[in-house]
C-alpha cells in the first residue's frame, strides 16, 4: 500500500498525465483533488491519444477506480461530454465516482469568468475561461451549489433561486448583459444531476475503506505549484491550492496518510496566461522547445511561453511540498540543443536571490543567473535506462537533482506510454524509504 501525491512542480503542463498514467497501472484508486476543467492531461498509448479535463487519467486501466474529489469544481456538462467521448472509445465509466461535496461550475461562473477577465483589460490573468475562479469564490462565500444539491429537485431550485438573484444583479447591473433564466438552468442542471446520479457518492468513505484495506491510492494534482493560490505567482495564479498539503483535504484523506510526494518538472519550463516568468525565452531555443515539445494548450490550444529550467522556483516548490522524489519529463525536447542553461539564482536590485519573491513586481524585475551546460545533441527517445543516456544528459539531470535537493525517480523521453526511465520505484515504500530516509535532509 502507498498513498502517493503527484503534483505539478512548475506552472502546469509538466506532463503529469503521462506519469499518472504509468503509475496508475499499480493503483487501486486515482483521485483528482483540486481544479476543474481548466486542466488538460494528455496521454498517448497504443489506443491513440486521450485528452482528459476532469476524469482522472487512471480510468484507462480497467481495474483502477477513479474519483473526482470534494476539492474539485465540476462542470457537469463538460464532464458528461468527456465521459461520453471515453465511453465511445470503449472505456468503462462505471469506475468513475464524484464526490457529493464537490462544487458545481454553473453557467453564471462561465459568464463571470469572461466578464471579469474583459474588465481587467491589460491586467488580465489569462484564465482558461472555464468558470474556475467564480466557482471557488462562491464555494468560499458559502453560496456554491454542490453535486449532491443537483440530486434534489426542490433543494436545488430553492438554492439556485436565491443565488441567481444575486448573480443576475451582477450580470445586468455591472456588466450590462441580459439576465439568466432560473427555469432554464434548473431544468438543464437537474438533468445533468440525473445523468450523473449513479456516479455521485460519498467518496471520502470509499477512500477511508481503501486506506483500511491498504490499497494503493494516487492523488493527482492539476495545474502546478507556481499557480497555487498562496505560494504561486499571485495574482497570476489559479483559484485553488495545487500543493500536496491540499491533496489530503481535497480528496478527503487524513494528512498523515500520504506516504510520499512526487513533483513533476519539465526539463525546461513553460507557462500559459499572463504573469512574470524570469527564464522566458524569445529566441530560437524557445522556439525549438515550443515546436519539439508541442507546447500548445491541451484544452485551449493557446501557445505556451517557454524558457530554461528555473531551479530557484523548482527548489522553492520542492521545499514547500516536502517533495520526496522528482520526475523530469520531456528531456528529449532538448536533444538538439548545443548548450542548455539552468537558472540557479536571480539578481534583484543588485542582490542575489535564491527563493521566489512574493510580489509579481519583484519577480518581474528578477534577472536570471544561469549556469551553462553542454547539450548532448543526440536522440534520447529510444533510451530505456539511465545508464544508456548520453553523458551530457546525465550531467544535466544530476545538476537538476542537486539544485532541487530532491532525488530523481523517473525521466520521460517520449510522450509514448512506457517510454519513461525508472530510477527509483516511488511506489515501493520500504525500499524507497531505506534508500532515501524521509527526514534525512530535514
Ligand atoms: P484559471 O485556472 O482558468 O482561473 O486560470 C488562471 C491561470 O492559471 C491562467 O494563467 C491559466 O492559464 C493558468 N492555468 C489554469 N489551468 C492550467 C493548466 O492546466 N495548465 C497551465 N496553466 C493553467
Amino acid at each position: 500500500m502507498t498513498v502517493l501525491a503527484i503534483i505539478g512542480a512548475q506552472w502546469g503542463d509538466e506532463g503529469k498525465g503521462k506519469i499518472v498514467d504509468e503509475l496508475s497501472m499499480h493503483a487501486d484508486f486515482v483521485v483528482r483533488y483540486q481544479g476543474g476543467s481548466n486542466a488538460g492531461h494528455r496521454v498517448v498509448h497504443e489506443q491513440g491519444e486521450f485528452s482528459f479535463r476532469l476524469v482522472p487519467s487512471g480510468i484507462l486501466f480497467p481495474n483502477t477506480k477513479c474519483i473526482i474529489g470534494n476539492g474539485v469544481v465540476v462542470d457537469p456538462k463538460g464532464l458528461l461530454a468527456e465521459m461520453e467521448e471515453l465511453q465511445n472509445r470503449g472505456i468503462d465509466m462505471s469506475r468513475l465516482y464524484i464526490s457529493e461535496r464537490a462544487h458545481v461550475v454553473m453557467p453564471y461562473h462561465f459568464l463571470l469568468d469572461r466578464f471579469e477577465e474583459e474588465a481587467r483589460g491589460a491586467d488580465k490573468i489569462g484564465t482558461t475561461q472555464r468558470g474556475i475562479s467564480p466557482a471557488y469564490v462562491d464555494k468560499h462565500a458559502r453560496i456554491g451549489i454542490r453535486m449532491a444539491d443537483l440530486l434534489d429537485v426542490d433543494t436545488f431550485r430553492a438554492k439556485l433561486a436565491t443565488i441567481l438573484q444575486q448573480k443576475n444583479r451582477m450580470i445586468t447591473q455591472i456588466y450590462g448583459q441580459p439576465p439568466l433564466s432560473l427555469e432554464e438552468i434548473h431544468g438543464e442542471y437537474f438533468g445533468y444531476g440525473q445523468r450523473l446520479r449513479s456516479h455521485i457518492t460519498d467518496t471520502q468513505a470509499m477512500l477511508h475503506e481503501a486506506l483500511f484495506e491498504r490499497k494503493t491510492i494516487l492523488l493527482e494534482g492539476a495545474q502546478g505549484a507556481l499557480l497555487d493560490i498562496d505560494f504561486g505567482t499571485y495574482p497570476y495564479v489559479t483559484s485553488s491550492s495545487t500543493m500536496a498539503a491540499n491533496a489530503s483535504s481535497g480528496a478527503g484523506l487524513p494528512p498523515h496518510s500520504i506516504d510520499r510526494v512526487v513533483g513533476v518538472y519539465k526539463a525546461y519550463i513553460t507557462r500559459v496566461g499572463s504573469g512574470p516568468m524570469p527564464t522566458e525565452l524569445f529566441d530560437v531555443s524557445g522556439k525549438i522547445m515550443r515546436d519539439r515539445g508541442h507546447e500548445y494548450g491541451t484544452n485551449t490550444g493557446r501557445e505556451r511561453r517557454c524558457g530554461w529550467f528555473d531551479a530557484v522556483a523548482g527548489r522553492f516548490v520542492a521545499q514547500l511540498n516536502g517533495m520526496d522524489a522528482a520526475v523530469i519529463t520531456k528531456l528529449d525536447v532538448l536533444d538538439t540543443l548545443p548548450t542548455i542553461k539552468i537558472c540557479t539564482s536571480y539578481q534583484l536590485k543588485g542582490k542575489m536571490v535564491h527563493s521566489l519573491p512574493a510580489t509579481q513586481s519583484d519577480l518581474a524585475a528578477c534577472e536570471p543567473v544561469y549556469e551553462e551546460l553542454e547539450g548532448w545533441q543526440c536522440d534520447t527517445t529510444g533510451v530505456c535506462t539511465y545508464e544508456e543516456l548520453p553523458g551530457a544528459a546525465k550531467m544535466y539531470l544530476k545538476r537538476l537533482e542537486e539544485l532541487l535537493e530532491t532525488p530523481l525517480a523517473m525521466v520521460s523521453v517520449s510522450p509514448q506510454r512506457g517510454r519513461t526511465i525508472q530510477i527509483q520505484d516511488v511506489l515501493a515504500t520500504p525500499e524507497y524509504d531505506a534508500r532515501y530516509p524521509r527526514n534525512a535532509k530535514r
